[in-house]
């Protein structure tokens, strides 16, 4: 089964509206109109209306960070797949390890929040991934396992072409350490083996899994080299346009 490389930036908590609009600028100019490829953009709240004006007439789609799991209501602070789709939001980000560590989010909150954005056709990227503690004890399969089975409980499979998954190790995000292209993939292939073994194995071969944490232009090819690698999802190097653009075009020529 053949799946399009879907890379993202996420641009966490990082840039003005004005700041937004000059990056997403420059990767709508180099990597705006192709389309063997995807390219995900994930601005803070603050700078999506403004990045999708500039979004529209590109290819590039848009992605948010977080979102609540209800509709609407007395949650201050809070944003809802509602609202992101009225700004033609179509994927979000869900369970990154800052917002598990941080916000107190489990596998059971964010399930809550997966099966409410599918309600709203808005596509989760579900990031699950072990600590440097749990990889050293030796559990990394057993702990991505329980991230996929209790993260998509109850998710219908007739909505998995929504959905992506983000293996991002806890260690190798913001930190300079990325997997080997070894480790990356043999995460890879487990996680789709959990999935096939909830879903079947044709629907496990069509969900992307991307990888993410210090994924940058000189590491990009051999991880998206690997077979069950299908993209990435980029913190610290997509805030420059040359070193995310960079990352794109390694994609396009990855085999
Ligand atoms: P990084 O972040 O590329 O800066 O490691 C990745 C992420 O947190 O999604």
């Amino acid at each position: 089964m053949s799946r399009k490389f879907l890379i993202t930036g996420n641009w966490k908590m990082n840039l003005t509206p004005d700041e937004s609009v000059s990056l997403v600028d420059e990767i709508n100019a180099v990597v705006g109109i192709q389309t063997n490829v995807q390219v995900c953009v994930c601005p803070p709240f603050t700078s999506i209306p403004v990045v999708s004006t500039k979004v529209e007439q590109s290819e590039v789609l848009l992605g948010a960070q977080n979102m609540h799991e209800e509709p609407s209501g007395a949650y201050t602070g809070e944003v809802s797949a509602e609202m992101l789709r009225s700004l033609y939001v179509s994927h979000v980000i869900l369970g990154h390890s800052e917002r598990r560590q941080y916000f107190g989010e489990t596998n059971t909150s964010i399930n809550s929040k997966i099966l409410s954005a599918i309600n709203a056709n808005l596509k989760p990227i579900y990031c699950i991934g072990e600590t440097l503690e749990e990889r050293e004890a030796g559990s990394t399969m057993e702990i991505l396992s329980a991230q996929v089975r209790e993260g998509l409980s109850g998710f219908p499979s007739s909505a998995l072409d929504l959905l992506v998954l983000a293996y991002e190790p806890v260690w190798a995000i913001g930190t300079g350490k990325t997997a080997t292209n070894d480790m990356a993939q043999d995460a890879h292939a487990g996680i789709r083996k959990v999935l096939a073994e909830m879903f079947g194995e044709s629907a496990a071969s069509s969900v992307r899994i991307l990888y993410g944490g210090s994924m940058k232009p000189d590491n990009a090819t051999g991880l998206l080299s690997q077979p069950d690698v299908d993209g990435g999802l980029i913190g610290g190097a997509s805030l420059s346009a040359k070193s995310f653009c960079d990352i794109v075009q390694a994609a396009m020529s990855a085999p």
